[in-house]
């Protein structure tokens, strides 16, 4: 088991002697004041309070909100610019280039690799059982000594499952490196997130997105959750404004309304299962994977011709054929039930 020391020692060097750069906004905070420090212009000349203005460099107000709603610390929480930041800092934080790799576990979301492959850094595969659960067994008694951290993607994109919990804590307990579950789809499965588990485990950090349940895609914000020291490398590290006024306005708005995303979330699952009927139905699906999340994978008889005359019919969804496990398979994400509709009355009429 990891213990806060051993994870900052996998901090790289130039991280932990980097003196990061000082925002004239991140040495003042309060009200009432002439801001003539940041070189902004002083006009509000936008139909928007603040726009003129950069925006807080911690976001402090958002984060103590989402830390009472979380039940965790405000300086547990990181605040990117899409999950995809933080996927990307973490990297950055802990492997060295053309040394370091990081871990996946195949199929699952591709921005890991692409992250990875950007930062020159390598990646190890291990493949999901056949029933898309982790073999954390496999995992630990292969993964090389250069792996920093590992990447559980829970549920997972594209296979739709969830983790068991004692796997990824036998994991967290025995690998020595960081351990990032995703949970961007947490909101829509039944088990519970693992951010209860960060003080227990120094070398967890837990992704989560405003992007899925939360219906904010748009404005790109996503959240990184870890101890308070591993937190304090990626704010050093981050972009000083890497959030921008409306999207936090935003994300403001939504944390005061937290019943909107239980009541579309409900929706979705609801949508999820009756498309998963009617798929299930159509002479050339082979199989509907179990889905924990907003989207189905499901085995076809011919994932390119369903894939390309979906297109043809103005429908996008993804061919994950390329994926391992996953040959013929195409990822559909529950849209509205009108376009659900459409979506099962198109399929209808191909003869496959
Ligand atoms: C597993 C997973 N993680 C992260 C993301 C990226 O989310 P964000 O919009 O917060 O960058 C996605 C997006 O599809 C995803 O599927």
């Amino acid at each position: 088991m990891m213990t806060i020391e051993n994870v900052t020692s996998l901090v790289r060097p130039n991280i932990v002697s980097l003196k990061p750069y000082s925002s004239a906004r991140g040495e003042f905070l309060g009200d009432n004041k002439i801001l003539l420090d940041a070189n902004e212009n002083p006009f509000e000349m936008w139909d928007m309070e603040n726009i003129n203005r950069y925006p807080d460099p911690l976001q402090m107000d958002v984060k103590q909100r989402i830390a009472s709603i979380k039940g965790i610390k405000a300086e547990e929480i990181f605040i990117g610019n899409g999950s995809d930041e933080a996927v990307d800092l973490i990297m950055r934080c802990f492997c060295e280039p053309a040394i370091d790799r990081i871990a996946i576990f195949e199929p699952t979301y591709g921005m890991y690799s692409v992250c990875a492959t950007v930062n020159n850094i390598g990646v190890e595969k291990f493949l999901l059982k056949d029933d898309f659960g982790i073999d954390a067994d496999d995992f630990l008694s292969k993964v090389s000594n250069s792996v920093k951290v590992a990447f559980i993607c829970n549920p997972n994109n594209p296979t739709g499952n969830i983790q068991r919990i004692d796997v990824i804590e036998k994991i967290l307990s025995q690998f020595n490196g960081l351990v990032v579950v995703d949970e961007a789809y947490i909101d829509f499965c039944s088990d519970e997130s693992v951010v209860k588990l960060i003080n227990k485990y120094p070398n967890l950090i837990v992704i989560q997105t405003f992007s899925k349940a939360w219906g904010l895609a748009g404005a790109r914000i996503g959240l990184a959750i870890a101890n308070y020291q591993v937190i304090s490398f990626l704010n050093k590290i981050k972009f000083p404004y890497n959030v921008g006024v409306p999207s936090l306005q935003l994300l403001r708005n939504a944390l005061k309304n937290k019943s909107v995303p239980r009541k579309f979330i409900q929706q979705i699952v609801s949508e999820r299962e009756k498309l998963k009927e009617k798929l299930m139905q159509l002479p050339f699906i082979l199989k509907v994977y179990p889905s924990q999340t907003n989207f189905l994978l499901a085995k076809t008889k011919d994932a390119k011709r369903i894939h390309s005359y979906l297109l043809e019919n103005n429908i996008v969804v993804r061919n994950r054929s390329h994926e391992p496990l996953c040959s013929n398979c195409i990822r559909i994400t529950v849209g509205t039930p009108a376009e659900n509709q459409i979506l099962i009355e198109t399929l209808k009429k191909l003869n496959l």
